[in-house]
């Protein structure tokens, strides 16, 4: 799950196969040997043989999983994946067993990589890209073929075929025929599908028509997909076997931005990069934690519509000239994250386009370009006429929780957006919650913590200020036992549903940055609800899911999906993370620690000298030492869906979209075309729309009833399994209901710091 690369032109076969002289030369001092002759990228096959001779630290592990096992208690949905849904594609994952399997099986594995990625595989199993696992040794090497590809169908409702994309570009582009280039029958020797199918099993989604569409170059935004910027290793060459017969071998790469100096073998490997050199917690400098330079190196970056691009982190390659395929936009953010376009010619005149690449835009932190851009697009569109609506959210996979409500406030002003989560009240977070509430309103303690760690108590402790929360029906909490629940759910304990409150006007709920959500007052509707649809390619996760599930079940808007298996029938709009915010696992960590110190320090009432709760999550040092960056993550919150009575997590609904297309030869790589295609399915699904895609039941189309922006009722409220005595909810509530006085403010910079701090825990 390494950030989009570039997508590059190039067919090349370069480089060697492997080692050449594989006899006795130790694998990573032959990568040490090449980057001292100035090699800056490697056959993938060496690069694996350098990684597969680390010798296995059974010892290191063991601790290292027992850690785990505690630490990932912190992840919201460990339950649900263990006992999903019967329509949850994936079955059932124990995420504790398969890391006990693994652990009493530590000597069968040939490798220390091998052990890593067997723990990775657990994450990426969920189908969750918010449970990340990239310990220091998967962090050594990126992977790349040199060749990237597309699924296109010749009408858009057939079935598709795969393509090199570089073929379907020339040829798009008009430089070609179509009859010159040949679709892809076998990859390595195996059928292509099926093997794409399996190696798709790498890509974090929530089916596999998600998985599929990660590997899939962009024709639009020319992002080349997973196929070619690797998850992982996956052989040293790809051999390409095309229906007209040809074959070509595409030799894979591997590069690396760490320096091999002194790396003689696996032993010497794992000395200098995996005893916390990579992700430790000092390495990673969160000594100072929260560090306001906060980047995601998982997920995709946004790639900007309007031509400009980001290479990712590990991406070393030279950027390739950029194709302009997106139209002049009438008003676009220079962030990339939004821009805005009108169609035009018979039938498409009153049509505009509102393009959503992320809500995360690198370049405009706090989201203030992005929200005015959304205004102008809504002020041109009425000004102009326009009264049907494309919201494109291809790509989209998430980003800021504002960003998101405010942008459904501007499309529907006067329908409140509902977005409710639960935390899972593990007993480590209800500690630190009934310690939080506690000492919410001590300014001596606060000061304490100001002093020894140079940060803001509130705002580092956002997830227990349960006073800055709503709750499922619009009221707030009155004290933290009330909001703390705990309510069994799948046999688990969850938080009430929290809510933010779009009106707190401090920076620990939900408004960063100076940030403030658009005004309604005078505000009216621009686009009707019938006359909009959603535009996904499936990999819309996160703070997308967000705004789909509003968009959906509260406005009532239809969505159109392209791409997934070569199949007929429904795919799901969201396929990415349709879970709550995401938090780096260290941060947890350190939460707790600091709690436990001030407790010693304070002797809170709520956390007596004597309670070793939190010591086992704080006594972590393996993980801390492998795994102690911001690149290893768990979800905080669980999505909840207004009006679901039983309170399954969005994550586990099953949702078709209202209809599914497959890209063609033209609409792959010219959004015009795709908007058109789009917009044609929308009015015309029996014809337009792939065969039985539409009208399933979870769809609106199949006769899904959105709840609307109405107030939740009393009869709608999920009813739990259990909730915990009124005698044991109580214990937790030592401090009443007043959270008012927020200390004073230090100055600018440190409101910038302490911004930049909220919104690293508030990734979507
Ligand atoms: C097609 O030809 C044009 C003009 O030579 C060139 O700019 C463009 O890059 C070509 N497209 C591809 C995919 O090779
Ligand atoms: C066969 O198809 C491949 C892939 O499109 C193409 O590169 C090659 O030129 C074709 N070979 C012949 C002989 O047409
Ligand atoms: C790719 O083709 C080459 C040349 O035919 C062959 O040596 C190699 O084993 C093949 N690799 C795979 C993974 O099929
Ligand atoms: C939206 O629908 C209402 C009622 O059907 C209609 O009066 C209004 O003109 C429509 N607005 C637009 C922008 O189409
Ligand atoms: C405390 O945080 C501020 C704001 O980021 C920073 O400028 C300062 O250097 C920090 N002080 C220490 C001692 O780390
Ligand atoms: C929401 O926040 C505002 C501003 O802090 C506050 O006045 C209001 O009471 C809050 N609403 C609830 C229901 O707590
Ligand atoms: C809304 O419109 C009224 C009447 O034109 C005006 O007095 C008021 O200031 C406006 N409010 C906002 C928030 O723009
Ligand atoms: C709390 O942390 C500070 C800073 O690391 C340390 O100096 C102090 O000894 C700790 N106190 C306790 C009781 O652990
Ligand atoms: C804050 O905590 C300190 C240390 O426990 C205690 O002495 C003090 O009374 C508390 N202040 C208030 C306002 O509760
Ligand atoms: C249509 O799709 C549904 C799943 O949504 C499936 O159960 C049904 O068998 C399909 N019907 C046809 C005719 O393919």
């Amino acid at each position: 799950m390494w950030g989009r690369g570039l997508l590059l032109a190039s067919t090349a076969v370069v480089g060697v196969r492997s080692n050449p002289g594989a006899n006795n030369v130790e694998p990573c001092a032959y990568i040490a040997t090449l980057q001292s002759e100035g090699a800056s990228s490697f056959p993938a096959g060496s690069a694996f043989d350098c990684l597969n001779s680390v010798p296995v630290d059974v010892e290191g592990d063991k601790k290292l999983i027992d850690e785990l096992k505690i630490a990932w208690q912190w992840h919201s949905d460990i339950s649900w994946l263990k006992n999903p849904p019967a329509d949850w594609e994936d079955g059932s994952l124990d995420l504790i067993a398969e890391l006990d399997k693994i652990k009493s099986n530590l000597e069968q594995f040939e490798s220390e990589y091998q052990v890593q990625i067997a723990i990775q595989k657990i994450t990426v199993r969920s189908g969750n890209f918010h449970l990340n696992y990239i310990p220091d040794i998967l962090q050594v090497f990126g992977w790349q073929r040199d060749v990237s590809l597309v699924a296109l169908s010749d009408d858009g409702v057939k079935v598709p075929k795969l393509y090199v994309t570089f073929d379907a570009l020339k040829v798009a582009d008009g430089n070609i025929t179509e009859e010159k280039i040949s679709d892809i029958t076998k990859i390595n020797g195996a059928d292509a599908w099926p093997y794409l199918e399996n190696l798709a099993q790498w890509e974090q989604y929530r089916d596999t028509d998600g998985r599929l569409n990660s590997l899939w170059a962009k024709g639009d935004t020319l992002t080349p997909g997973a196929f070619m910027m690797q998850s992982r290793f996956d052989g040293a060459e790809t051999n390409i076997t095309f229906a007209n017969g040809t074959e070509i071998e595409y030799i894979n790469t591997a590069w690396t931005n760490e320096a091999f100096k002194d790396v003689k073998d696996g032993k010497s490997f794992y000395e200098k990069f995996c005893k916390g050199s990579i992700s430790g917690v000092d390495a990673a400098d969160n000594e100072l934690i929260w560090k306001p330079e906060f980047k995601s190196k998982r997920g995709p970056t946004a790639v900007p519509p309007n031509g400009e691009h980001h290479s990712s982190l590990l991406h070393r390659r030279e950027t390739p000239a950029v194709y302009q395929r997106f139209p002049e936009p009438v008003v676009s953010a220079d962030s990339g994250g939004v821009a805005g376009y009108f169609l035009d010619g018979e039938g498409y005149d009153d049509i505009a386009v509102l393009k959503i690449m992320s809500f995360a835009p690198e370049k405009d932190p706090y989201g203030l370009e992005f929200q005015t851009v959304v205004d102008q697009f809504l002020v041109s569109s009425k000004n102009a006429n326009k009264n049907r609506l494309i919201i494109d959210l291809r790509e989209n996979d998430g980003g800021s929780m504002q960003l998101l409500l405010d942008t459904f406030e501007q499309l529907f002003p006067h329908r409140a957006p509902w977005q409710g989560a639960r935390y899972r009240a593990n007993p480590h977070f209800k500690l630190i919650g009934d310690a939080v509430s506690e000492i919410y309103n001590n300014d001596t303690i606060q000061d304490y913590y100001k002093e020894t760690w140079n940060g803001t108590f509130k705002e580092h402790y956002r997830h227990w200020a349960y006073s800055h929360f709503l709750d499922a029906q619009n009221k707030g909490f009155e004290s933290w036992a009330q909001f703390k629940g705990p309510e069994l759910f799948n046999g688990d304990q969850y938080t009430k549903t929290m809510r933010y409150n779009l009106s707190n006007e401090d920076d620990i709920s939900v408004r960063l940055g100076g940030f403030k959500f658009t005004d309604e007052t005078n505000r009216t509707t621009v686009f009707n609800h019938t006359d909009i649809v959603m535009f996904t390619d499936a990999l819309c996760g996160s703070a997308c899911a967000a705004i789909h599930e509003e968009f959906k079940n509260n406005a009532g808007i239809r969505s159109v999906t392209v791409g997934g298996r070569a199949i007929e029938g429904p795919i799901q709009a969201v396929s990415g993370n349709k879970g709550g915010e995401v938090v780096p696992l260290i941060r947890g960590i350190q939460q707790a620690d600091r709690m436990r110190n001030i407790s010693r320090t304070f002797s809170l009432e709520s956390y007596p000298a004597d309670e070793a709760t939190l010591d086992e999550i704080i006594d972590t040092p393996e993980l801390q030492r492998r795994a102690g960056d911001d690149m290893t993550r768990v979800q905080a919150q669980l999505m909840m869906r207004k009006g679901d009575k039983s309170s399954k997590p969005l994550q586990y609904t099953y949702e078709a979209a209202d209809c599914r297309i497959f890209y063609t030869h033209e609409s792959f790589a010219d959004p015009v075309t795709a908007w058109k295609q789009v917009w044609g399915a929308f009015l015309d699904p029996e014809s337009k729309c792939v065969k039985n895609s539409t009208g399933h039941k979870s769809s609106l189309s199949g006769g899904f009833v959105p709840y609307g922006p109405w107030t939740l009722k009393d009869e709608d409220l999920p009813k739990p399994e259990s909730t915990e005595t009124s005698e044991e909810a109580a214990k937790g509530s030592p401090e009443g209901t007043d959270f008012e006085g927020v200390g004073s403010r230090e100055g600018a910079s440190v409101i910038a710091l302490f911004a930049t701090v909220a919104i690293m825990l508030m990734q979507l």
